[in-house]
């Protein structure tokens, strides 16, 4: 009697399906640690509104008396390594998944396609985002105090780019939040997704307002001088 194995398994084929796990930890990340940061990231951001001092304090905060092995641990475990994961993962899901207009309402199958064009366009924009602050910052010392953030606001397509990646984020977030909560199974009753629901149309527009907030906190001021770095 001969014993049948199973083929073995390529990585294509593993990716084809969908891996429970990966999946899981994909939806997690989402909200932890990227989801906070970029909560904690516009509510900083918001700070160039109230006083540019505050926005500058910030950042000198981050980079001048934050210990730098903490600076680099914080950046490499808490955002860029669960935001590569949490990209490289979603493109993953997205090249894979299909709307279903048939099975679902219009609202899903939007909120499915919305969920995913938002994650390519949120990539790219933090490609552009990340270079020309902490990246260039750290390359060439370049300006990312208040003073420079608004010099880079001078070109009007630049504030646009950014007051839709701002509200991109929030939505990714928000809708990110509402399938987190089906998926862990943290709401299961009908009445109690419809109202989850309501809230996170309610935080997506808090946040955005926040966002485009912090954008505007850029033409509110005259900059002062950048802190002396050393
Ligand atoms: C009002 C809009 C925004 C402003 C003014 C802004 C400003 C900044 C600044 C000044 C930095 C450099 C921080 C430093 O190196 O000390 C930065 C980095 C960063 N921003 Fe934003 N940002 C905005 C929106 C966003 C959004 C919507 C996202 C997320 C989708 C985002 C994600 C990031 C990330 C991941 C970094 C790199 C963090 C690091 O490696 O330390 N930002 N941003």
């Amino acid at each position: 009697m001969s014993v049948q194995t199973a083929p073995p398994v390529g990585w294509r084929e593993k990716l084809k399906g969908d891996n429970y796990f990966l999946h899981k930890l994909h939806s997690l990340t989402g909200i932890f640690p990227v989801g906070y940061y970029l909560v904690q990231h516009l509510f900083l951001n918001s700070m160039a509104a109230v006083d540019p001092k505050y926005f500058n304090a910030v950042v000198y905060f981050f980079n001048e008396i934050l210990p730098k092995p903490v600076l680099w641990g914080m950046e490499l475990f808490l955002v860029i390594l669960p935001l590569l994961f949490h990209s490289l993962y979603g493109f993953v899901i997205t090249y894979h998944g299909k709307a279903n207009i048939y099975r679902y309402r219009f609202s899903e199958n939007l909120a499915y396609t919305l969920q995913r064009v938002s994650g390519v366009y949120i990539f790219v924009f933090l490609i552009y985002h990340v270079y020309s602050t902490t990246i260039s910052h750290k390359l060439y010392g370049t300006d990312i105090y208040y003073s420079g953030m608004q010099a880079h606001f001078q070109n009007p397509l630049v504030v646009a780019f950014y007051a839709l990646g701002v509200i991109a984020s929030s939505y990714h977030l928000f809708n990110g939040v509402w399938n987190f909560a089906i998926r862990w199974g943290i709401v299961i009753g009908d009445r109690a997704q419809r109202t989850l629901h309501k809230w996170c149309w309610v935080g997506f527009v808090l946040l955005s307002a926040l966002g485009l907030i912090a954008l505007a906190g850029f033409f509110m001021h005259e900059a002062p001088a950048p802190p002396v770095s050393h």
